[in-house]
């Protein structure tokens, strides 16, 4: 079964077969020797300097690691401002409510690109009661749409604010500028664009902020986590076998030739499917230039429901994935991360097209 789902991907054989390593107690130095190489890795992919950024591991999906971020960063004092377009928008605006963190959401019409003009004017108004920082979904999964992130870096910069940006959906494979000074942290997953497995995710952060961090969780604290890892050390028991799958999925994305490579790859596989979708009559719901590499958005046609394109696909060997929310009737999505050929697309568009006759 090839899955074209955002995460978790399809396994090379590499990485599934770094499942069937060892056993490890995490209280030894072999785990710990493992955690340094994926803590020092996670940061190679963007070429991060140690000095400056830790890359903090969490057993949890993307979601605990976005969890993490957000209410490790914001201090008790602070006021988040959060820019939405989609579901995981909507997940850290709810974040933020359930831990009582004080924010305001700038909510759109979730096809359309962020509002920057909006943006601006919410900071602007926020006098007195200062925006601290702003939060947003680099790659917008619900839609596939790629976030334009520097013109929030730069009215962060403008405004004092620092910026949280959840990459789960998007690191290791679109470019992310860390060297933006206001980026205080992104949040991202092994198991989507690295090409590991659920279990384990990552906040790299920038390590001036993580020393004005206050937690409002315990096993979240990102502070705890990054402590306890510097000192070779983990304060819970990780998911030991996602730790080995995400160092060969490391290694891997390394020797391939890191993110821009990755990028290149998912582009040519996106653009395939797109070209070959839209000889089908099936139109892309956002616009290339707007639209992330790992996954694109899709109109379902008038005369075949999700579900019948689901089941039918599954029964050949193609998992695919519905719309979310109020878009589930009109959308479906295509995920090209993952151990994914320019053959198997061309099999999946063949079996579009057999439905479609
Ligand atoms: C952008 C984004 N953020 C957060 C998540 C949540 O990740 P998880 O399901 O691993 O908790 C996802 C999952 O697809 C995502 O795409």
């Amino acid at each position: 079964m090839l899955l074209l789902n955002p995460g978790p991907v399809t396994l090379s054989e590499r990485v599934r077969r770094s499942l069937l390593a060892p056993d490890l107690c995490h209280r030894e130095s072999e785990f710990f020797d493992l955690q340094d190489e994926a803590r020092a890795r996670l940061l190679a992919v963007y070429g991060l300097d140690p000095a400056e950024w830790a890359a903090v591991l969490v057993t949890a999906s993307g979601t605990g690691a976005v969890e993490s971020m957000v209410t490790t960063l914001v201090p008790q004092a602070g006021r988040g401002l959060v820019a939405e377009n989609g579901v995981y928008g909507e997940r850290i605006a709810r974040i933020c409510a359930q831990y009582a963190i004080a924010h305001e959401r700038l909510t759109g019409d979730w096809m359309q690109a962020i509002d920057s003009a909006e943006i601006a004017a919410r900071l602007d108004s926020s006098q007195g009661a200062r925006f601290t920082h702003v939060a947003v979904v680099h790659h917008e999964t619900t839609t596939g749409r790629l976030n334009d992130l520097r013109p929030l870096g730069e009215l962060c910069r403008s405004y004092g604010a620092e910026l949280l940006v959840d990459a789960v959906s998007s690191f290791g494979a679109e470019p992310v500028d860390f060297a933006d000074r206001s980026l205080a942290a992104a949040a991202a997953t092994a198991n989507k664009c690295l090409h590991g497995v659920p279990g384990v995710a990552f906040v790299i952060v920038r390590r001036h902020a993580l020393e004005r961090a206050a937690s409002r969780t315990h096993y979240l604290d990102l502070t705890r986590l990054a402590g306890a890892q510097d000192r070779r050390d983990t304060p819970f028991t990780p998911a030991v076998h996602a730790h080995y799958a995400l160092v060969e999925a490391l290694r891997e994305h390394a020797e391939q030739g890191g993110w821009l490579k990755r990028h290149r790859r998912y582009a040519a596989l996106a653009q395939q499917v797109r070209t070959g979708l839209e000889t089908l009559g099936i139109a892309a719901a956002v616009a290339p230039a707007e639209s992330s590499v790992v996954l694109r958005s899709y109109r379902l046609p008038a005369r075949l429901s999700y579900a019948t394109l689901h089941d039918s696909l599954k029964a050949r060997g193609f998992v695919i994935y519905a719309g979310q929310g109020d878009l589930s009737k009109r959308l479906f999505r295509i995920s090209t991360m993952g151990e994914i050929t320019a053959d198997d697309i061309d099999r999946l568009l063949g079996c579009c097209g057999e439905l479609l006759r």
